[in-house]
């Protein structure tokens, strides 16, 4: 089943001021005007709102960062994601490398996926390997981060769930997998949702890469890696490299 790329550019901590979001914002929009792909952007929580104004009459759509366990009360710090729904944000990402490097597990991941079902967000769950050995036990690490969805989630909301493939030592590193890394990885990904659904629940699951996607790169990765799209993190505060990788996906 051919369904259309999606391409969200993950910002993190980035830009500097709330002006420089709005005017990356609008430069986002004019860079991948005319484009037939899926796109959205993840700002910080504090642009979302401005950013959310923005981009409201473009095909752009809203992505968070993250979001909390919790579906509201005292969790001071703690962003729920009926605030985000409220905001009219469309996709979540969830589990982010970054995001379990400072603690958070698999069962951290399964809740705020769950809070982010309720309100109708998409989750975009991260997985990925730290660095890759010859026996390819990374695999075991990829399975169990997947494993931790099926487990809890039925055939129903795993549908709803994006899965992107982040391999650590490939983010903002400029050591991109090769598109043979990422075709193993989305066909071993698939067989790990075979085996738990059946083959067309698992191809029903956007898969995406995310791991220095660059405009040089996103040609082949896109054409060759079976993936859905890309999880853009530096490239993507670039409009014009953002775009061209949008583009790489048509
Ligand atoms: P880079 O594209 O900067 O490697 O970041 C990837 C990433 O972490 C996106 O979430």
């Amino acid at each position: 089943m051919k369904k259309a790329p999606l391409i969200i550019g993950n910002w993190k901590l980035n830009p500097v001021s709330q002006k420089a979001a709005v005017t990356l914002a609008q430069a986002t929009i004019k860079a991948c005007r005319g484009t037939n792909a899926s796109i959205a952007i993840a700002p910080p929580f504090v642009y979302l709102s401005d950013v959310s104004k923005k981009i409201s009459r473009s095909k752009i759509l809203l992505a968070a960062q993250d979001v909390s366990t919790e579906p509201l009360g005292a969790f001071t710090g703690e962003i729920a994601a009926s605030q985000l729904r409220d905001l009219k944000i469309s996709y979540v990402i969830i589990g982010h490398s970054e995001r379990r490097a400072r603690g958070e597990t698999d069962s951290d991941v399964v809740q705020k996926v769950t809070q982010a079902l309720k309100n109708k967000l998409t989750p975009v769950v991260c997985v990925g390997e730290k660095e890759r050995d010859a026996k390819g036990d990374f695999y075991t690490t990829v399975a169990k981060q997947i494993k931790a969805l099926t487990a809890v989630f039925g055939t129903t909301d795993i549908k709803k769930i994006v899965i992107a493939y982040e391999p650590i030592w490939a983010i903002g590193t400029g050591k991109t997998a090769t598109v043979e890394d990422v075709k193993e990885m989305q066909l071993f990904i698939y067989s790990v949702l075979t085996k738990v659904f059946d083959r067309k629940v698992a191809n029903s699951v956007k898969l995406l890469y995310g791991g220095s996607v660059k405009p040089h790169n996103a040609k082949v990765l896109h054409a060759d890696g079976g993936m859905g799209g890309f999880l853009v993190g530096g490239a993507s505060l670039n409009a014009t490299d953002f775009a061209a990788i949008v583009k790489a996906t048509e």
